[in-house]
């Protein structure tokens, strides 16, 4: 089986090569990155991990994206149009105005789709007919929507939060994962635990009630949980404490550390494969522990470390596994909703266990939730949905009105003033959007 990594120069790919030596679902590699000098780097890390493993997984690079697609059967794509430069900006003008940016769900998310889509959509087009597309590309639910419009079920969306969550949770409940059956719902970094079976009921209202703490405790209160009746994603932090986080970041949002941060990683020169593998690692190590700082208190967020289940190399492994081996597994993914979350129409893509076999990801049914989840789901999918259509057409009142009706821009007029200066900042969107 062949694989192509598309935003092979991304800073976590080794992860994902890592997952590939330990287990060889392929026999073929290819990383693409528009890029040469950031595959030049990242490749470095590889072969210091092929080095430090004792065998490699043969892999080559390209920048000629045709090459990379070419008889794939898995394409993995997360690529970052614009950068962490454009990530900065996203999150930076909302944040001029005192609205939080946050780059996926919120409206930095908008600015960051309108560029994304339009590159996604050509990536689609040549795209093999038989290939699984296993989208990582953020913001995640809106991309794969996007890419379901050329590729159909073929595009797979991930994210590594919901499994972590069910994860945590799990061993809040002292139980392993692999027990438990977890009732999650929602889009993806705006989703919802509603309930935990072990096969004699649900085990979620017993967890709420005790004083165990785990990080969404740390995160919501345990009062909060309690209220909510469900343990929500991390990343509803962003709504539900949206004024503590714009407080807390004060003009830094995190795409402007980062882009320093990773610029130092990607700059060095002359490094051996092990050094280049070490600097990685310490650069993966502070990004991990500043990971959400700004809902932290001060306090760190955990590194993940490489031999930890999880990340999203483990969700993209178990798709291709699954799918290769027709396992039926069940996997929490972003995928057209068919009557999962009857409230949606069937286009809609959620984030809901799906079952995974070679027919592809089925998602499950997920019956009643709260009214409050599904207001909140229903306006952030009616932002979507302006936001890829505008996207698509270039749209400029598509695009203000897919940022005014988004829960955290308190005004049309709050919302002409973020595109304005996302024009102002970007020249390509002030082209598309001419
Ligand atoms: C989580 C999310 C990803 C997101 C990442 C951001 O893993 O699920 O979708 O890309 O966090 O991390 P960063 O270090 O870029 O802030
Ligand atoms: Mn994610």
């Amino acid at each position: 089986m062949k694989l192509a990594i598309i935003g092979g120069g991304g800073f976590r790919v080794p992860l994902i090569y890592g997952a590939l030596l330990e287990r060889r679902p392929f026999d073929e590699i290819v990383l693409h990155d528009v890029d040469a000098e950031r595959l030049d780097r990242i490749s470095l890390v590889l072969d210091g991990q092929a080095a430090e493993h004792g065998d490699k997984a043969p892999f080559r690079t390209t920048t000629d994206l045709d090459d990379a697609l070419e008889g794939a059967d898995f394409v993995f794509v997360a690529i970052r149009v614009g950068g962490l430069e454009g990530r900065a900006i996203d999150e930076g003008v909302p944040l001029g105005h005192g609205v939080l940016g946050q780059e996926t769900t919120g409206p930095g998310g908008i600015c960051f789709a309108l560029r994304t889509i339009p590159a996604m959509l050509d990536l689609a087009e040549r795209v093999p007919p038989n290939a699984w597309v296993v989208n990582f590309t953020n913001p995640a639910g809106m991309v794969t929507e996007a890419l379901q419009q050329v590729l159909g079920e073929r595009a797979i969306g991930i994210c590594d939060s919901p499994s972590a969550l069910c994860r945590r949770v799990a061993a809040a409940l002292g139980e392993p994962p692999e027990r438990l059956s977890f009732d999650y719902f929602g889009l993806n970094h705006l989703g919802w635990l509603k309930a935990v079976h072990d096969g004699t009921g649900d085990r979620l209202p017993e967890l709420l009630a005790s004083d165990a703490t785990f990080e969404e405790v740390e995160l919501f209160g345990a009062e909060w949980l309690r209220s909510l009746g469900m343990v929500p994603n991390e990343y509803l932090y962003y709504f539900y404490f949206a004024d503590d986080t714009v407080a807390a970041l004060g003009e830094r949002p995190r795409g402007a550390y980062l882009l320093e941060q990773q610029a130092g990683f990607y700059a060095s020169e002359g490094d051996t494969p092990e050094r280049a593998l070490a600097r990685w690692r310490a650069a993966k190590d502070e990004r991990d522990r500043t990971y959400m700082a700004e809902a932290r208190d001060g306090a760190e967020g955990h590194s993940h470390a490489e031999d930890e289940p999880g990340g999203y190399e483990a969700e993209a492994l178990a798709v291709v596994e699954a799918i290769a081996a027709n396992a039926g597994a069940v996997r929490i993914l972003n995928v057209a909703n068919r009557s999962a979350l009857p409230f949606l129409d069937e286009r809609a893509v959620v984030e809901v266990p799906c079952v995974v076999s070679s027919a592809g990801a089925r998602p499950l049914a997920v019956g009643p939730v709260p009214d409050h989840a599904r207001a909140l789901i229903e306006t952030i999918k009616a932002v979507e949905r302006a936001t890829i259509e505008a996207a698509v057409t270039g749209s400029s009142a598509l695009a203000v009105t897919a940022l005014a009706l988004h829960p955290l821009v308190p005004s049309v007029k709050a919302a002409k003033a973020i595109f304005a200066g996302y024009r102002e900042r970007l020249p390509a969107l002030e082209e598309r959007f001419a």
